[in-house]
């Protein structure tokens, strides 16, 4: 814990607030990452090779996102939600698992798509609420919340993309 770094939080917001908010954020990457990640190893047929390997991609992106969010939460003196089982209902955008039929790849990028638009809507709200109070976690999210926004267009390109 960075003690300076969490005092000058704590003198404009509730540090608390903050470290539940940065503990949603970092479940719901946990989340996009598993769902990616399964769906990348789950997906089979025509075309599928590419939407794979976008997902393999993705999924890896998602979880260093889920570190940047548990490296700030420590530093403020806070806990990384430690219970697996909880982190669906922890964050906010929940956990979709991949659709039966392993050739659907529209239901498998309409739910990244989903996952990707509820965190631009989540981050860009955390980022209003901290850009006056918490300059740190100010950035994490607005640099985030850039990521999430090119992955959104990029998925909307890919389902256009699909016969
Ligand atoms: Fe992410
Ligand atoms: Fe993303």
């Amino acid at each position: 814990m960075g003690k300076k770094g969490r005092e000058i939080v704590q003198a404009k917001i509730d540090v608390n607030v903050v470290i539940s908010d940065l503990n949603k954020a970092y479940a719901d990457e946990w989340c996009a990452h598993f769902q990616y990640w399964l769906a990348a190893h789950w997906v089979s047929g025509i075309n599928a090779d590419a939407v794979s390997s976008r997902l393999t991609t993705q999924s890896a992106d998602e979880l260093m996102h889920a570190e940047r969010f548990a490296n700030r939460i420590i530093e403020l003196g806070g806990v990384p939600e430690m219970d697996f089982a909880k982190l669906a209902s922890v964050g906010g955008c929940g956990y979709k698992a991949p659709p039966k039929d392993q050739s659907n790849l529209k239901q498998v990028i309409q739910d990244v798509i989903d996952a990707e638009r509820c965190a631009v809507d989540f981050y860009n709200k955390m980022a209003d609420k901290y850009k006056d109070k918490d300059y740190v976690s100010y950035e994490l999210f607005k640099t985030v919340l850039l990521d999430e926004v090119s992955d959104e267009d990029e998925w909307e390109n890919l389902l256009a993309q699909q016969s």
